[in-house]
This record gives structure tokens, sequence and C-alpha cells, in this order.
């Protein structure tokens, strides 16, 4: 079987697994370096096979949609992560895949996740693996209350969690979670939550932006903050753990490393990534070479350029029917870049698009000014709360560094 030769050249074809937004952003990113991007998806009118040279409308687990999917790249790499690490085994088989399916296995179990991570010396909340109504009693006793009991797999935006405060919410916990095993994590009553972005090549050069805060809304990203208002000793050690994590999985590609930062200023890092991140939009605006043009460039082999960041950024996802109604605001309020994912229909929760503002570096404003700097969006009525929330609070800036 023919291996490419890396650098990839002009014309290659980079497959990718998975039709999301990330994939589509990929794409967009992968064209502008002279790529052809051929996806894999289930799903008919994807965004990312919107705008994908190619498309092989198939399940991921289907060996002959993956075989024929092989065929037609040059290497394999992919935007979710929900991707069975099987059907990425297959694919390795016939094609170069990049991340190895050893990182995604990483990183889709929650146990897997914070041992790799611990024995990297990367500091995490406290943890217990939990199988047995016994583990969760032991679980508690080593850890205390509260504390938060999720599903080990297939978790996102929140879902498969379960706060638990008291020990009578032990039990229903338990029995509403499944499939075991499940995990059980020390809560953090966290000043913010932060994210860095790293990209590695193949040679082991790696590169990191900014760690940047995100604020959350129902579970889901709402906004991210590029930089993050943190101290400068904080945001370095942000940094330092996400390229520890990069070289310590012997990662090509991209990872994000989604942090705590807790009321002493410790940062524990809570889920890793190992694809391009929602937290990570604003670099397309911000950055001479986005995150998803470094993810691109280290699938392809190519020199990874510095993670530099030009301005400074505030970046808000469109979230449903009703923020994905305000388009029409947005594009006609100048200073927000508009960004759309080509979803045909706004159900609730549904990351529908986002926009960024970008700020003279240095000069990202508080909360006041970034909330009128987002005017459009902040019109809604049920955003004024997620207003309060914001405004009550930019925990992290003073943090002693
Ligand atoms: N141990 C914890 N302590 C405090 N808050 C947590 C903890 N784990 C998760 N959260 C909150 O729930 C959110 C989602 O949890 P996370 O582990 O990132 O799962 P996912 O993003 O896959 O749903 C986090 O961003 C954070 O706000
Ligand atoms: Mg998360």
């Amino acid at each position: 079987m023919s291996r490419p030769a890396f650098p990839l050249p002009p014309n290659a074809t980079i497959g990718i697994v998975g039709g999301g937004q990330l994939g589509r952003m990929t794409v967009l990113a992968a064209a502008r370096l002279g790529y052809r991007c051929h996806v894999l998806t289930p799903e008919e009118k994807s965004p990312a096979a919107q705008v994908a040279a190619a498309v092989t409308l198939g399940e991921y687990e289907d060996p002959s949609a993956l075989a024929d999917f092989a065929s037609r790249v040059d290497v394999v790499t992919f935007e979710f992560e929900n991707v069975s690490a099987g059907g990425l085994d297959l694919l390795a088989a016939l094609k170069p895949v990049r991340p190895a399916p050893a990182v995604l296995r990483v990183s889709q179990d929650r146990i897997a996740e914070k041992s790799f991570l611990n024995g990297a010396g990367v500091p995490t909340v406290p943890w217990r693996k939990v199988v047995t109504p016994a583990d969760l009693a032991a679980a508690v006793g080593a850890i205390g209350l509260p504390a938060v009991l999720k599903t080990t797999r297939l978790g996102y935006d929140g879902k498969g969690q379960k706060l638990v405060r008291e020990r009578a919410d032990l039990g229903p916990a338990f029995t509403a979670l499944a499939p075991k095993p499940l995990i059980l994590e020390g809560f953090v009553d966290f000043a913010c939550e932060i994210s860095v972005i790293a990209a590695r090549g193949a040679d082991g050069r790696a590169v990191a932006f900014d760690a940047v805060e995100n604020r959350h809304h129902e579970h889901i990203l709402d906004l991210t903050l590029a930089p993050a208002p943190v101290g400068s000793e904080i945001a370095a050690t942000a940094r330092q753990i996400a390229l520890r994590v990069a070289a310590a999985l012997d990662l090509v590609g991209l990872i994000a490393v989604e942090m705590f930062v807790d009321s002493n200023g410790r940062v524990l890092a809570n889920e890793i990534a190992p694809r391009p991140h929602n937290s990570g939009h604003w670099t397309i605006d911000a950055c001479p070479a986005s995150q998803f043009e470094l993810f691109v460039r280290a699938v392809a082999g190519l020199k990874l350029p510095e993670a530099r960041r030009h301005s400074d950024a505030v970046m808000k996802n469109l979230v449903g029917p009703e923020e994905a109604s305000l388009w029409g605001d947005i594009l006609a309020s100048p200073g927000l870049i508009p960004h759309l994912y080509g979803k045909a229909e706004a159900r609730p929760g549904r990351k529908m698009g986002h926009v960024t503002r970008l700020f003279p570096r240095g000069s990202l404003p508080g909360a006041f000014g970034i909330r009128a700097a987002l005017a459009p969006l902040r019109a809604r009525a049920d955003a004024l709360e997620a207003d309060e929330r914001f405004l009550a609070g930019h925990a992290c800036a003073g943090q002693p560094a």
C-alpha cells in the first residue's frame, strides 16, 4: 500500500471523520493551504460536507464505508470524539491517522483521561472510579461532598453528570447515570474556567495559544474571553500544562485542555479534546494562523508557525433558535465578525454559529464593555439573567499571580 510522503503536497486530500462545524472550519482552513478535504459523516448536508470537496455518507462503524473513505484520502483525522476508536484502528491499518487512535482512547474515557493527566504530573480534582454503590460510598468517604458523579464516556455539554450535594443525593444520582462505570470527582468551587489549545507537529515541535476564559450558560459554552483575565503566572501554568499534555500524548495534531482555576489560583486540568475546540474559534479572527490552520498543518506534516495573537477577542456562541434569529442584527453590526455553520434547523441548545469581536491587543474590556460590544446579542430578555451573572464577577481577574 502506498504511504503518502509528508508534508502533503498541495491538492492532497485530508480525510475528516465527522461532519460538524469543527470539520467545516477545518475544511475552510485546509482549502486556504491548497488541500482538498473528504468528509465521512452519516448526516446528509452536514456543516462540513457542505464545504468539502467530497463526502462519504456512511456510519462510523461501517467497515465498507470506512474502507471506501480511506481509499480516497492521503491522511485521516477526526473532528469529533465519539467516533469509535475501533473504527479509527480500521482506518489506521489503511492510512496514517493523526492524532493516533491511542490519543482518542485517552480522551474518550474520563478515567483513562484523569489517570493519564495525573501520570503526566498534571493536577486534577480528586477522583475515584465507581462501579458499585459500595464504591460510591468509599469514594465519598475519600473525596467528601459536594462532588460530581459522571459517566465515563459520551458526556458533553454537561450531559451525563449529576452534582451530589448531600448523602441523600447519592442513590438517585447513581441510579440515574448509566452505563457504569462512573467517576466521582471532587467539586471545585472554581474562580473561573480556562482553556489552552496547543498544536504539535510530527517533529515534536509544539506551540500553544494564550489561555482563554470560558463562560458557560446552561452547561453550553457561551463566551470565550481571549486572553483570560488571569494573572501571568496562572496563564503561564495553563500553557505549560497544555504543552506537557501534548508531549506526553506524543500528539500529532491539536489538543484543547479545559482547566479550572480554584480560589487559591491553582490550575486543575478537567478535560482534554484532541481536536479543534469551541474555545478556540476566536483564533480565526484574532490570530495570523488559527487553531484550524495549526490543526491542518500538523496533520499534513507542515511546519507549525507561532500560535500568535494579534488582537484581543471575545467569542460569543449563537445557540438555539433565539440566538440564531438575531442573525440579521448581527450582520448589521459592523464590529461583529459573523460565522454561521449552515445547520438547517435551530433546535434548542444547538450551536448554530458564533460571532467574534476584536479589540486592540491589551485592551480587552471588562464585563460592561464586553456587553456593550455584543449589543445585539444582549437584547433578549433571558440573556439579561446570564448578563447579571456575567457582570457579577470576573472572579479570575486580579487573581494573585
Ligand atoms: N468537578 C467539578 N467541579 C465543579 N464543576 C464541574 C466539575 N466537573 C464539571 N464541572 C462543570 O460542568 C461543566 C461540564 O463538565 P465537563 O467535565 O467539562 O464535561 P462536558 O464538557 O464533557 O460536559 C464544566 O465546564 C464545569 O462548569
Ligand atoms: Mg467540558
